[in-house]
């Protein structure tokens, strides 16, 4: 852990109009300042920073909370790394990393690079399964020098063989726990995560083993399993061979579904494929390759999930400056299929003739309709226009105009009309969209409470609670005399639940710093949500008055739920409530 005071130091010297201005152009306006937001595509200002407060929110897409937030998300980095480089943007030296965090992290790191040396130990024995899992390579493939580059193994089919190999180098079964490479079965023994599996290392942009990927040697089932996310690994900021891809020259990635394709692209000389470790493509992956992509080649199977995948990945490129075009892969399910039939120039050929995405959108429109009807050319056109009428420039507009002309002999002109009417059309749509956003968001009463919740009691408590919420955060020093009177269970919402014990626990401290102190405490939703209701009562004073009111309101709509159980489900729910309160109070005793 990074001392509090080291972390108050860092944001005391890094004001968060500063900061959010070296990205964003910001116009002040009153006491705050506003700007496009970093996080969303938008083209009216929605995204507010408050000098006050030292937070900011985007009202159009909810991001929000201090100057941390505003770095981890601006950069893709995690706590840790975003205090480290505003502490550096400041002149600050950085805090000692002798923490126990720091310790954990290293010890984990060092047990999983001595797994990886023991899977690829296991892989070259004169065991009858080790030549069997060399086979399996070899059969897939790949020769002895890409086995050695990814440092591919074999994990063996015994119980605890690399948990007895790692106690012998000194870790304990509780660090073998947390690295994710033991696990406790369901009896409560410890057995091996991976066995009778070949091994891939997921290996971070620093060279550190953070992970592993374990598949079967045949088709039985789970085909693969994956190392479970621990203090060094999140799946969601992982991209597997992007430390060797960082090293290609080449600006041009190619992003597959999986670890074969990824290394059979290698071998075949294709140095930029990356994948993501068995989860769907991220936001925060697409922002890392940001940093090292140009154009992105999306080359998933040709499966319908894999289709799928192409569609969703599409769009979360489409408001990044990485150009993305669609590989069609015929005849094979996979690159790496491909590949192994076709050979790598094939593949190379294949590359050059990627479709981009909207033209791969628009070819698949196309298939849809019959063209040598009219109304296959009507309906077919109008849904083309809806297609390029947003996220397109001008030029990209009239080139593809000429080319649904072409298909179709209507001429580029009436392609063009169509289209410029359905931009305005779409984008006034989205301007009073974004304005009714805005509205409700502004107005606390709007909320929305699950149904399960109950009523016009509820929504008025919710939003009695928000501004509670609220009134704290703007005034840390009336926490500890709402906390005599007001139980977190009291609160309608979970997440306002959540947000109010941490407050409860906060060391007693005044000013508007409150974040900061929070910062680590608070995940990203909740984060947010604290920035979302010190933005919503930025201009409103919520005095002891209000705060009164508030309260009243909460009692009310736990007063009325004691008395009048409306039905039969509702009363089912708060025995529950009131079982759990009891076991709860039980052992705090
Ligand atoms: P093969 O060519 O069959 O070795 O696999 P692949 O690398 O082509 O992977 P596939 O296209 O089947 O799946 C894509 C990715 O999804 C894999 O690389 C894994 O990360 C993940 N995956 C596939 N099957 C499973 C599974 O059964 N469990 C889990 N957790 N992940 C899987
Ligand atoms: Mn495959």
């Amino acid at each position: 852990m990074i001392p509090q005071s080291y972390i108050q130091e860092v944001l005391e010297r890094n004001d968060v109009v500063d900061v959010v201005q070296s990205y964003v152009q910001l116009r002040h306006r009153g006491r705050t300042y506003t700007g496009l937001c970093p996080f969303h595509n938008e083209k009216t200002p929605s995204f507010v920073v408050y000098p006050d407060t030292q937070s900011f929110y985007c009202f159009g897409c909810g991001a929000g909370g201090d100057t941390i937030t505003f770095m981890k998300k601006i950069a893709n980095l995690d706590y840790v790394e975003a205090v480290k480089s505003l502490a550096s943007r400041a002149g600050m030296p950085l805090p000692q990393e002798n923490d126990e965090t720091g310790r954990q992290r290293s010890r984990i790191l060092a047990m999983n690079k001595d797994a990886a040396r023991y899977f690829y130990d296991q892989l070259n024995t004169n065991q009858p399964q080790a030549a069997q899992a060399r086979a399996y390579w070899h059969r897939r493939g790949l020769s002895d020098n890409t086995i050695r580059r990814f440092g591919l193994g074999y994990a063996p089919d015994d119980f605890n063989g690399l948990q007895r190999h790692l106690r012998q180098r000194g870790y304990t079964d509780q660090e073998m726990l947390e690295a994710g490479l033991i696990k406790r079965s369901q009896k409560g023994n410890l057995h091996n995560t991976f066995w009778n599996r070949v091994m891939t290392p997921i290996i971070d942009l620093r060279g550190n083993v953070i992970a592993f990927g374990g598949r079967v040697l045949d088709d039985s089932k789970p085909k693969y399993v994956n190392s479970p996310e621990t203090l060094v690994y999140k799946k969601s900021k992982t991209l597997f061979a992007l430390n060797v891809a960082k090293k290609d020259p080449s600006r041009r990635y190619i992003l597959c579904e999986g670890y074969m394709d990824v290394i059979s692209l290698h071998q075949a000389g294709f140095g930029t494929a990356v994948c993501a470790c068995g989860t769907a493509l991220t936001e925060e992956q697409v922002k890392l390759l940001t940093n090292y992509a140009d154009e992105v080649v999306l080359a998933y199977d040709s499966d319908e999930a894999g289709q799928k995948a192409t569609a969703r990945s599409l769009e979360l490129f489409r408001n990044t400056a990485i150009k993305v075009t669609v590989l069609n892969i015929p005849g094979a399910k996979d690159p790496d299929e491909f590949i192994k039939r076709n050979g790598a120039d094939a593949f190379g050929r294949l590359l050059d003739k990627s479709a981009n995405g909207i033209e791969y959108n628009l070819d698949k429109l196309r298939a849809k309709y019959d063209l040598s009807t009219d109304s296959g050319k009507v309906e077919y056109v109008r849904d083309a226009v809806t297609l390029l009428a947003s996220g397109l420039t001008p030029t990209e507009r009239e080139i593809y105009a000429g080319r649904i002309s072409e298909q179709t002999n209507v001429s580029k002109a009436t392609i063009l009309n169509q289209l410029e009417s359905t931009v305005r059309r779409v984008s006034d749509r989205q301007r009073r969209q974004r304005q009714k956003d805005l509205q409700k968001e502004m107005l606390p009463a709007q909320i929305k409470v699950p149904h399960s919740l109950g009523g016009e009691k509820a929504l008025a408590a919710v939003s009695g609670e928000q501004q509670l919420l609220a009134a704290m955060l703007k005034d840390p020093s009336i926490i500890p005399g709402i906390r005599e009177r007001v139980d977190p269970q009291e609160l309608v919402m979970p997440e306002d639940q959540a947000l109010c014990r941490v407050l409860y626990s906060m060391p007693p401290q005044t000013g508007p710093g409150i974040l900061a102190t929070l910062g680590s405490q608070l995940d990203e939703g909740q984060m947010a949500l604290a920035a979302q209701l010190l933005a919503r009562n930025s201009d409103n004073p919520l005095t002891p008055k209000d705060v009164e009111l508030f309260i009243q309101r909460i009692k009310q709509r736990t007063a009325s739920q004691r008395q009048a159980p409306q039905s039969e489900e509702e009363m089912r729910r708060r025995l529950a409530d009131l079982t759990k309160a009891k076991t709860q109070s039980n052992t705090q005793s």
